[in-house]
């Protein structure tokens, strides 16, 4: 598949039925991240299933190529890849030829800080320019503390060079953000430090690394709010089966919650709490959703979701505390905020501004164009809804370049009565690239 960016503007027009039937989607971005990380760390050959086949996650695995792991993924029928990866291990990895290009992904970037801390190699990160904008002191800061050098040692974004050191030193360190690429980060490079390595967040991020760190061989602690390991330790290969992804199941969700008649299944989805507040958000403001656990796929819970047409929601207030567990959700559940009665609020939302762009600002731009009332405060969003909203003909909005912005307007054309475009679509290969085959492919 090409990843290639070919700027496309789409027609996004009203899907003409119902939303019906059980589908599937594609592997979870966050967990297929970390397992081809954690398989290229770990000594011996890996196994993936279930992995996610998109522009980010391609990033981390020519990312690992590049610093000798072996990486045989291929190509399934279900367009997921799967396969082998082995590990650099004890070696370590081998110094690249040239930078590392990250592209738009930030998860790539700020993983790989950890990984590449614990070795003596000088690798520079580079990325698109969305995420050269990108802050990646929340990274370099407490790497630093460990012994990690970085060039400029004040650099803000990419590219940025590192010196990684042999002889780290475990830390506990105070975050100052709820980020699971922060946490994560720090945690990879305290593997190889001298004692116990903890992280403490002021509310809760999403925790795949603390749940998969062990699979490989490493020991993790977790609380409600801290994570540690304990160093050194050794990496051994796994077996990961990685599930559907949350956050593109939320717009396939909403979907059919905006959509007459709609009563969709979709199976095979990590319900991992820390990615579902979408659903807890959603059930607060009256949709008819519901989730039934099926099993664990090492210690990831996943299940089916099920979304029903719900005609009468209402807005309700999402506390900062809550707001990491649904982070990437905010645009499409802003979307839905604004078919439902009264106001939503989004409390505490700033990190939204260090996403691809600025979402909050895109957020309300893109609401104002559909005649919607949206407004931040400080880092406070808020929603007017409006039920019974018939957009404008002829609205044509910008992804930004931004793949959970470009679906969250194109579901306001399919899911409305009037068509939209949307321009620069191509960027959903990041995480859902048949995001709009898929939901059309729905349609009964
Ligand atoms: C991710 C963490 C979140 C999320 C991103 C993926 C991860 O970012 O927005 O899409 O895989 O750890 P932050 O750590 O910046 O909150």
């Amino acid at each position: 598949m090409s990843h290639e960016r070919k700027h496309t503007t789409i027609t996004a027009a009203p899907l003409g039925g119902p939303l019906r039937g059980t589908c599937t989607v594609p592997g979870d971005k966050s967990i297929s991240h970390r397992a081809i990380l954690f398989s290229a760390m770990a000594e011996g050959t890996s196994r993936l299933v279930g992995v996610l086949d998109s522009a980010d996650v391609r990033a981390s695995i020519d990312a690992v190529q590049k610093l000798g792991a072996e990486v045989s993924l291929e190509e399934q029928a279900d367009g997921s890849l799967a396969g082998g990866i082995e590990g650099w291990g004890a070696r370590g990895p081998k110094q690249p030829d040239g930078p590392l290009y990250c592209a738009n992904s930030g998860t790539t970037a700020r993983l790989l800080m950890g990984v590449l801390a614990p070795w003596d190699i000088t690798v520079t990160l580079t990325g698109d320019e969305s995420l050269s904008r990108r802050p990646m002191r929340r990274i370099t800061a407490p790497l630093m503390k460990m012994g990690v050098q970085f060039e400029p040692e004040e650099a803000e974004t990419l590219p940025i060079t590192e010196h990684g050191t042999r002889s780290l030193r475990a830390i506990t360190y105070d975050a100052p953000m709820a980020s699971a690429q922060l946490k994560t980060a720090v945690l990879l490079a305290g593997i190889f430090a001298d004692g116990t390595t903890t992280v403490n967040e002021p509310s809760v991020s999403r925790n795949h690394t603390e749940l998969m760190l062990p699979e490989y061989g490493v020991q993790t602690t977790a609380g409600e709010r801290t994570a540690s390991v304990e160093g050194p330790a050794a990496m051994k290969s796994a077996e990961v089966r990685v599930p559907g992804d949350p956050s593109s199941a939320a717009f396939l969700t909403c979907a059919a919650v905006l959509t007459p008649s709609s009563a969709l299944q979709i199976e095979n989805v990590s319900l991992n709490t820390g990615r579902t507040g979408f659903l807890r958000t959603l059930e607060r403001m009256g949709a008819d959703v519901d989730v039934q656990s099926v099993g664990q796929s090492g210690k990831e819970p996943y299940g089916i979701i099920s979304a029903c047409y719900t005609g009468n929601l209402r807005g309700c207030e999402i506390p900062g505390s809550k707001i990491a567990a649904l982070v990437d959700e905010v645009p499409v559940l802003a979307l839905v905020a604004a078919h439902a009665h009264g106001i939503t609020v989004f409390r505490d939302a700033g990190e939204l501004r260090a996403k691809e762009t600025d979402r909050l600002e895109a957020v309300v731009a893109g609401l104002s164009k559909m005649g919607v009332d949206s407004w931040t405060e400080g880092d406070d969003l808020f929603i007017e809804g409006q039920p019974g909203l018939v957009l404008p003909e002829g609205l044509v909005f910008s992804s930004r370049g931004d793949h959970r912005l470009a679906m969250t307007w194109a579901l306001a054309g399919l899911t409305g009565k009037t068509p939209v475009k949307v321009c620069d679509f191509d960027c959903v290969n990041v995480s859902y690239p048949h995001f709009l085959e898929d939901v059309e492919g729905l349609v009964r």
